[in-house]
């Protein structure tokens, strides 16, 4: 997966002159994906590195210019729930553009989603560790993510930052997460404005600036990137772990990612419409461009100290270390210097497997009982870890600042 990145292409390019550096700024992988395998089936086509989310960008840039967003902030703390009026004095145009974004398209299919909320129930407790510690991880090797979230506000207060992350997962996995008194679509509706106040505030980090080789941060193919660290490697883990999945639960599950897409402000031709044009559009733009950046670095490793403040000792730096290795690979985890752990990764290389396999019932015996009954406390930890992210009352906002360091 390391293939030579625009990135290393620069840092290998300083004998480069000035026109031939441009010419490897321009998008080393061009989108080729068709839209004839997105939900609709058909699109422009257009080039989605260049396009944010022009209709949300505008007005949180005109909401900017009138000085309006702390006072918007403040205001949308208690909309909280999907069917839930939306809260008096907001201006009119964004009044307007949220009843709009918060209504479900039309190709949204119920019994998709009650498939999808069976599969949660189920397999929520892996969801858990998979979006904390592949996608969490995997966010910090995407190198246009890694910047964008290490110079905006996020980075100065990354505790912050993952509970908010936190919610949209679990948000994501409740069984009413698109009805009228579910909350996920909102979530995804104040995420898709704050993606908006980082285009507008972003581009001016001097240090984003520097760091960066985009002009546009969140594009709709950088959304598409990070889309595909959430379901796409979560259904890529559960097939390496051979977790026995319900047909209808997987496309339950992916009908539950795409309409999350679309609430996020992307468009509906470059989502994909099944499990197998989602893997041929993740290993044309997921794939090649993982990396470790020093941003993502230092985010991996502050991800690694999330338990720290708490008395669980199975959600140590060591382990979750670990955890981060076997998931990801020996390969990621060397670039993003998390070390091997004397004992839980080998226990994992082992273990691992036919622990889910007596978890899920496919194998009766077969594994050490102490190394079962660590995974199923370590599991546990991890839950009780994920909850004490989610405590507080969490209000997703659009940053008007940008990392000050
Ligand atoms: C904010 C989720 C794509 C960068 C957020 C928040 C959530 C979220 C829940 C709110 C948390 C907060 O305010 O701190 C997602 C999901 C994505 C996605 C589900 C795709 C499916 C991206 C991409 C980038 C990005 C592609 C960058 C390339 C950011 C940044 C913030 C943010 C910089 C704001 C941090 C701050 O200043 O507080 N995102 N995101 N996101 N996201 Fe995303």
């Amino acid at each position: 997966p390391h293939a030579l990145t625009r990135r290393t292409a620069l840092k290998g390019g300083a004998a480069l002159s000035a026109a031939s550096a441009l010419a490897v700024i321009a998008p080393a992988t061009p989108w080729t994906w068709s839209p004839a395998q997105s939900v609709p089936g058909t699109g422009s086509g257009a080039d989605p590195h260049r396009v944010g989310d022009p209709e949300c960008d505008d007005l949180v840039a005109d909401l900017a210019r009138r000085g309006e967003i702390p006072t918007v902030n403040r205001l949308l703390k208690h909309w909280t729930r999907n069917g839930q009026p939306l809260p008096d004095g907001l201006p009119h145009d964004l009044h307007e553009f949220l009843q709009r974004a918060v209504a479900l398209p039309s190709w949204t299919d119920r019994g998709k989603l009650a498939a999808a909320a069976r599969f949660n129930e189920k397999r929520g407790t892996y969801l858990g560790v998979i979006y904390g510690f592949v996608s969490g991880m995997l966010s910090t090797v995407i190198p246009h993510e890694a910047r964008a979230v290490y110079y905006s506000w996020g980075g100065s207060a990354m505790k912050d930052r993952i509970s908010k992350t936190a919610k949209l997962g679990y948000d994501i996995g409740t069984a009413n997460a698109f009805a009228p008194d579910g909350e996920h679509v909102v979530t995804c509706v104040k995420t898709r404005l704050a993606h908006a106040g980082v285009r507008h505030i972003l581009p001016r980090s001097p240090y984003w600036q520097h760091a960066a080789d985009e002009e546009l941060p969140i594009s709709q193919a950088d959304m598409m990137v990070t889309w595909h660290s959430l379901p796409t490697s979560a259904m890529r883990q559960f097939r390496k772990w051979g977790v026995p999945v319900a047909a209808d639960e997987s496309a339950g599950f992916l009908h539950s990612w795409q309409l999350t897409a679309h609430a996020l402000g992307i468009a509906d031709e470059y989502i994909p419409s099944s499990w197998a044009s989602a893997e041929s559009q993740a290993k044309q733009v997921l794939d090649p461009v993982i990396d470790a950046t020093p941003e993502g670095i230092k985010l991996a490793h502050m991800l690694l100290d999330l338990g720290k403040n708490l008395d669980l000792s199975l959600v140590s730096r060591g382990v979750l270390g670990a955890i981060t290795r076997f998931m990801l690979g020996d390969q990621i985890a060397d670039d993003l210097k998390i070390p091997r752990e004397p004992v839980w990764s080998p226990m994992l290389e082992v273990s691992w497997g036919p622990y889910v396999a007596v978890r899920e019932g496919i194998l009766q015996a077969g594994m050490p009982p102490k190394a079962y009954w660590l995974f199923d406390e370590f599991l546990r930890q991890f839950v009780l870890l994920y909850m004490s992210e989610l405590r507080l009352p969490i209000s997703i906002q659009i940053p008007v600042m940008n990392n000050p360091h």
